[in-house]
């Protein structure tokens, strides 16, 4: 038999971060964390991802507990393995687009603090709007990742994503990846594309999906088998439904084929064993909804991801409008050609749903206009793939002029302001980054870190006092 190169596929496991995002909140603790990450150190994955995403708002506002330190905590522990995090690109962590001091701080700590690997991605694949946070990372030594948000759509071709490819490796991008947020890539799908951007590009290409509708394992053994270098898992208790495909499984379907992980299948099951009481305590708590770990077909039918089709029923039944479902998601294909086409994620998923449940309810398309709305067709989000419709786009902006730069060209640098006013909490650099994000929350933060730490040590309160003119 003649000698088969071997060329195992990488595993950025994703139990840290994605995982418990997609399937209990991001309620994760670094306390459930810290226990088993020497044991995950030893696995070999490609990367851990563990940072980033909705888990820095999370820490701040629902587990009261600094993010930066998780992360040091974190980097403490994984003394062999890489670190990833996900990065919105010109909104960092947060919801809105930040000045470019700013994005290069928080990049520039964000390494500090122990990250590798850098997955940074915008909502419309606007390239301009990573040109900052790209920059940034390749200056700190860091691995920039480009992450694409993958939909469909009549812009998005093949050769849409060829081009796009090529264009990140002009960038001075390390890898790609391929970002499917919705779970809408199909398996024999992925291989044509997973080929098409081979040919297009020599950078090493990573593959995220979710197993939303029930097809991200198949979708992963035909894209590893067109030259996929790299795949997002997730332990088996917060695998599966909302989150990934299972680590374990994905192991053991390349076992003794080229792309043989090479994972330990016994290591694996010991870390298996640790999360699951984890998972079957937020099964009982109601943390963990049983129903997002089924399959849900629709967001293949209706090209719509999982979380905002249970935002439209949510938003729906305040409006008594229960009977408007099938109405709305007929108009969101619809808002989403009239916005350029952009792919559904946040923020665009938020913008294009309220829009869509607006012209249904009112009974007239574009009656009322949302103020995100007309920042997006306003050009405030970046480009997107296909022009606005000139007439909804006149309609919300009158005879306002779009803004057709790179939108973060109209900022002005913001951190200078932000360390003034974050002066009297401060206990460490990380904080500005921190308010900048999440102001009401980070001060609310600060406050309880500052309570705590007199309980510990009464005489804090006084000496604090004397620190900082009030
Ligand atoms: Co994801």
């Amino acid at each position: 038999m003649s000698e088969i190169k071997k060329k195992p596929v990488g595993i950025t496991e994703t139990i840290l971060r994605d995982a418990h995002q997609s399937q209990i909140a991001t309620r994760m603790t670094t306390e459930q964390m810290l226990p088993i990450i020497d044991k995950m150190d030893q696995v070999g994955y490609h990367s851990v991802e563990c940072w980033g995403g909705a888990t820095f708002d999370a820490c701040l506002r629902f587990l009261k507990e600094d993010p930066w330190e998780r992360l040091r905590k974190l980097r403490d522990g994984f003394k062999h393995t890489k670190l990833q995090m996900l990065f919105r690109g010109q909104n960092i962590l947060g919801y809105r687009h930040y000045a470019d001091d700013v994005v290069e701080y928080f990049v520039q700590k964000s390494i500090a603090n122990g990250i590798d690997i850098i997955r940074i991605f915008d909502a419309f694949n606007d390239l301009r709007n990573l040109e900052t946070s790209v920059k940034a990372c390749k200056k700190e030594g860091g691995h920039a990742q480009i992450a694409l948000c993958y939909t469909l759509g009549e812009a998005y071709t093949l050769d849409y994503w060829k081009e796009i490819a090529k264009r990140i490796e002009e960038m001075g991008a390390d890898s790609i990846c391929i970002k499917d947020m919705a779970g809408l890539l199909v398996p024999y799908e992925a291989e044509a594309l997973l080929k098409a951007l081979k040919a297009s590009t020599k950078l090493p290409i990573q593959l995220h999906t979710h197993y939303t509708s029930g097809v991200a394992s198949m979708t992963y053994m035909k894209a590893v088998e067109a030259g996929c270098d790299i795949i997002d898992t997730a332990m088996s208790p917060f695998a599966l439904g909302t989150s990934q495909p299972a680590t374990e499984v994905m192991c053991e379907t390349f076992r003794d084929t080229p792309f043989d992980t090479g994972l330990d299948q016994k290591l694996l099951a010991e870390i298996a064993d640790y999360f699951r009481p984890i998972q079957e305590e937020a099964l009982k708590s109601g943390l963990l909804n049983p129903k997002v770990l089924g399959v849900n077909i629709k967001t293949l039918m209706y090209q719509v991801p999982g979380g905002m089709l249970s935002n439209l029923v949510s938003q729906l039944k305040d409006a008594h409008a229960e009977d408007k479902y099938y109405d709305v998601l007929e108009e969101i294909p619809r808002v989403r050609k009239d916005f350029g086409e952009p792919p559904l994620v946040t923020p665009s998923s938020q913008i294009v749903g309220t829009q869509a449940v607006l012209n249904v309810l009112m009974g007239e398309r574009y009656k009322m206009i949302t103020k995100e709305s007309k920042a997006l067709l306003h050009g405030e989000y970046g480009q997107t793939v296909k022009p606005f419709n000139p007439e909804v786009q006149k309609k919300a902006c009158g005879d306002e002029t779009p803004i057709t730069c790179r939108p973060a060209d109209l900022l002005k640098p913001e951190l200078r302001e932000m360390e003034k006013e974050v002066a009297r909490y401060k206990q460490q650099d990380e904080d500005v980054l921190s308010y900048a994000l999440f102001p009401q929350v980070a001060v609310d933060f600060f406050k309880y870190r500052e309570a705590q730490q007199e309980k510990v040590d009464p005489t804090r309160a006084d000496t604090k006092a004397g620190a900082y003119p009030v």
